[in-house]
């Protein structure tokens, strides 16, 4: 960081690096993940590493947080540090961006929802720092690799992120920086480029984890003993996570190789969302039915081509604006609505659909069931298997992507409700092999009856992140 002896006057504040921050910092990989602790200096480095090229007019960095909350700490400390270093340095508030004496810009920026993701389309980034980057999904971080390039000369491109055990992409991110090698070792990645022509190129990326724990932040230490005392106390998983970066003690979200990928929704290509389009006469359309009142209830229409490639083309999702909470419409009213629906849309009117439903909604209860009702009010079901496990395994199946970026499941990106809940499942704590059910897995669950009437094999699998497409 540049500095001068006013600025240190000024505000009496110096940013140096501690041994364990100047490692992650001299590092030359085009990714690296620091952290794996809480408290160790993480958010700190990824301030000071943003600066490191603001020297060169055209430089633009960009520091990620998953909420714009938790920018704002990160924002107030990067005034702390960033003033003395540069006094000439501005910034906008409203924009959320500092602008240096040469013309470089560091942006902060959050990814609330999946979709913000496009508010980043077009735009270009050298350094791009995803702070705690077990918050995102692995989509939302490969998506910003397309982002990652240089806006003129002379600029190093590279990605940086910080992170603890825990949360949604604890999965992915253990799987992508701690497994396939110990700590402090480059890990090598074959990327294979498939030119506009189709002729294809391999290349090597590469990528590192360095640990830190809150013993590598001896300034945090000395300012606030009661720190380590605090962590110390944390209930047993809690503290090996975050005392000690123990990666095994939580599990993240389930389905990590979901792509929703604005860049093959065209040529449907290392995606699994696409446009809608008119479904062929010939094709078959099912509907799946998972049955709910106080929590949403999810009807799904999907259509199957003639290679068992399963398209989601429609959903009626029983939620009310506030997640997981369910528009307690009574079954026949529900029914109704199917009708309408098949009645009004293109892809499903004149056609006769086949439905499978949880076979829950067949048990009485005394009365007549839900199932009953339904078919009074003129729609059928056929009973589901409900076999979670080999359901779940059905679904991994579907999407996963064969050489040529296809999966055999491909959802319209007009099904609002399961773009928002299907990539936020996460594993069960109970039961390791399965998703939490506390969660918001109604849609999943229609999904899984769905795939369990067509059962594919699993075909052979790209590393989930070993390809990427460049344009
Ligand atoms: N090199 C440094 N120079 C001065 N202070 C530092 C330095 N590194 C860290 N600190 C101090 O330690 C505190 C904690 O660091 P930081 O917030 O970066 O940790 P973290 O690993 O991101 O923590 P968390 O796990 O809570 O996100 C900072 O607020 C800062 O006061
Ligand atoms: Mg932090």
């Amino acid at each position: 960081m540049g500095r001068s002896s006013e600025s240190k006057k000024a505000v009496g504040f110096v940013w140096r690096p501690q041994p364990r921050q100047r490692e992650f910092m001299r590092r030359l990989e085009d990714e690296a993940l620091y952290g794996g602790a809480a408290g160790g200096g993480k958010s700190d480095c990824a301030l000071a590493e943003a600066l490191r090229q603001v020297e060169i007019p055209h430089y633009r960095g960009l520091i990620l947080r998953k909420n714009y909350p938790q920018l704002s700490e990160l924002i107030d400390r990067s005034h702390e540090m960033y003033l003395p270093a540069y006094p000439g340095a501005v910034y906008n508030i409203s924009k959320h961006v500092w602008t240096f004496p040469s013309g470089a810009k560091i942006y902060f920026g959050s990814l609330p929802h999946a979709s913000d993701k496009y508010n980043y389309q077009g735009k270009r980034y050298d350094f791009i720092d995803f702070d705690e980057l077990t918050q995102f999904t692995y989509d939302e971080y490969s998506y910003l690799f397309s982002r990652n390039r240089p806006n003129g000369p002379g600029t190093r491109c590279y990605i940086r992120a910080q992170a603890n055990p825990g949360g949604i992409g604890h999965g992915w991110v253990k799987e992508r920086f701690i497994t396939p090698a110990p700590a402090m070792t480059t890990i090598w990645e074959k990327v294979k480029i498939i030119y506009p022509d189709g002729t294809e190129q391999i290349r090597k990326k590469s990528r590192i984890f360095i640990p830190s724990t809150v013993f590598d932040n001896k300034i945090l230490l000395q300012n606030d003993p009661g720190y380590l005392t605090r962590l110390a106390s944390l209930p047993e998983k809690e503290k090996s996570a975050l005392l000690y970066g123990d990666w095994n003690s939580f599990s993240g979200q389930v389905f990590i190789e979901w792509r929703d990928n604005p860049d093959g929704y065209r040529d449907r290509k290392y995606t699994h969302v696409i446009k809608p389009f008119t479904v062929p006469n010939d094709w078959q359309v099912y509907r799946s039915f998972d049955w709910g009142y106080s929590r949403p209830f999810s009807v799904g229409w999907y259509a199957l081509d003639r290679e068992g490639i399963l398209y989601r083309i429609r959903e009626l999702y029983g939620c009310t604006n506030t997640p997981n909470e369910g528009v307690r419409w009574d079954a026949a009213k529900i029914a109704r609505e199917i009708r309408r629906i098949e009645r009004e849309d293109n892809n499903l009117s004149h056609r006769s659909i086949r439905g499978v439903a949880d076979p829950a909604i067949f048990q009485k209860n005394g009365g007549e069931s839900i199932g009953e009702i339904m078919e009074k009010a003129g729609v059928y079901w056929d009973r589901a298997d409900n076999s979670r496990i080999a359901g779940k395994q059905q679904v991994h199946n579907r999407l996963s992507f064969d050489s040529e970026g296809r999966p055999m499941l491909y959802i319209f990106n007009t099904c609002r409700g399961f773009l928002r809940t299907f990539p936020a499942l996460i594993y069960s704590g109970v039961d390791v092999e399965d998703v939490d059910t506390s969660g918001e897995d109604h849609i999943y669950d229609e999904l899984r009856y769905m795939c369990m009437e067509h059962p594919i094999r699993l075909r052979s699998r790209e590393e989930f992140c070993g390809t990427l497409r460049y344009y």
